[in-house]
């Protein structure tokens, strides 16, 4: 998957550097060409001797290797890769990343790259939670470079997350996915879609709030297809934890609560082409907001709840000839049944149900197994999949219906 592509893979000077030799490993057993850039306190950890005789080329760590006037053009360098990955990435990397600091062959050839960057950051916890790590790593992600945080990978091996340089098979999995959707035919080009995602809040007083489950990750995953594919996306996203990848196509508008979800969907569905209604709405809020914090009192205490717009329906009375409207459902029982009454009171073009009683289905997984219904009454059932997959389903659907 990753024949003849061109990277380098810069290393830094952290214990995790060791990984670095596996994560170059099976670059090279993708079929990508590998250029080693290390760092000086990088070869205290690694030999340049090991990840020379894994790349098949010389390793690269300083301007001026030989002494005899030849020296390492990072212009060059820059121009050549497809992907700069620079794993290992040491908080002293990244802070002389964000300040220009070109005090190595490294930082210099950052500096000079076209390509796309991957860092993978690696330190201690404390390092990593201080405010300058996470300004800068901040920073970094808005000028464009694709931070791999430890996330399922790292959990998987059963170490805590935080801190720690994602697992090499993980870093990757994210190239991979990252190529393939460069490549993706921009099918969607000049439409418009919005999505909703993740969980509403319902704020009860200022410490409390009535939420659910929703990870948010079926409808973010929905959103980096659309925008792979060369659509506009106007994302909704409830209270969630994921991050995007960064492409310029996602407008992210954060909200909160229903009714502030709901009015951010009547800004921008009259604009859109589809929409894709992929957010578990709280159906009901606190009648009455507490400015202070509710003390306990010895008896039972009542919260009296009033109905939510119902977001999906009221896009549904909405919607103009031509556009096209989505939506879930996330049911326990009589499932299809009552997915196919949602999909006709909110006026829906189809609905994608998805059942709770499914292994590996729902909210709090990284799978899903859906099947989607229309208003003919047909019904197609999918295989238990990756969100990802997932999402590349649900897109192709839509994508029949808007062409
Ligand atoms: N939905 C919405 N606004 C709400 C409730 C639901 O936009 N207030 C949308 C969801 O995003 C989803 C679809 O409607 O696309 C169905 O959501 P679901 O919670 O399954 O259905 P409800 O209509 O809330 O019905 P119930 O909770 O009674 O099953």
């Amino acid at each position: 998957m990753l024949e003849g592509k061109k990277i380098i893979l810069g290393i830094t000077g952290s214990i995790a550097a060791y990984k670095a030799a596996f994560l170059l490993r099976l670059l090279i057993k993708e079929g990508a060409e590998v250029q080693v850039i290390i760092t000086p306190a990088g070869k205290e950890f690694i030999t340049p001797v090991t990840l020379s005789a894994l790349s098949n080329r010389p390793v690269l760590g300083a301007f001026f290797e030989n002494r005899d006037g030849t020296w390492h053009s990072h212009v060059d360098l820059g121009l050549w890769a497809d992907a700069f990955v620079i794993a290992p990435a040491t908080a002293n990397t990244m802070g002389k990343m964000v300040t220009g600091i070109c005090d190595n062959l490294l930082v210099t050839t950052y500096l000079s790259a076209r390509c796309p960057v991957f860092i993978a950051p690696a330190m201690d916890l404390d390092m990593f939670q201080h405010p300058s790590t996470i300004q800068n790593i901040k920073t970094l992600q808005e000028w464009g470079c694709h931070v791999i945080e430890p996330g399922t990978g790292a959990l998987a091996s059963g170490l805590s997350g935080k801190g720690r340089m994602e697992e090499p098979e993980v870093i990757v999995e994210k190239l991979k996915t990252f190529f393939s959707d460069s490549i993706k035919k921009k099918t969607l080009t000049g439409k418009r879609v919005m999505v909703t995602a993740g969980p509403t809040y319902e704020s009860i007083d200022p410490v409390r709030f009535i939420g659910n489950y929703s990870s948010g990750k079926m409808g973010f995953a929905i959103v980096e297809e659309l925008a792979a594919r060369g659509a506009q996306v106007d994302l909704i996203a409830g209270p969630v934890h994921v991050e995007l990848s960064g492409s310029v196509l996602i407008n992210r508008v954060d909200v909160k609560s229903a009714r502030q979800m709901y009015e951010a969907c009547c800004n921008s569905f009259p604009y859109c082409d589809a929409a894709i209604m992929a957010a578990a709405v709280s159906d009901y809020a606190p009648a009455g907001y507490h400015t202070s914090k509710i003390k306990r009192s010895g008896e039972n205490l009542r919260i009296e709840l009033v109905a939510n717009p119902d977001i999906a329906k009221e896009m549904g009375q909405m919607k103009r000839d031509g556009q096209i409207l989505a939506g879930f459902a996330l049911e326990t029982d009589n499932e299809e049944a009552n997915a196919g009454k949602k999909l006709i009171s909110k006026n829906l073009d189809f609905i994608v149900l998805n059942s709770l009683a499914q292994a590996g289905a729902g909210f709090m997984t990284d799978t899903n197994r859906i099947t989607i219904l229309n208003r003919e009454n047909k019904k197609e059932e999918f295989a238990l999949k990756s969100k990802r997959d997932v999402a590349v389903d649900i897109v192709d659907y839509l994508e029949k219906l808007m062409i």
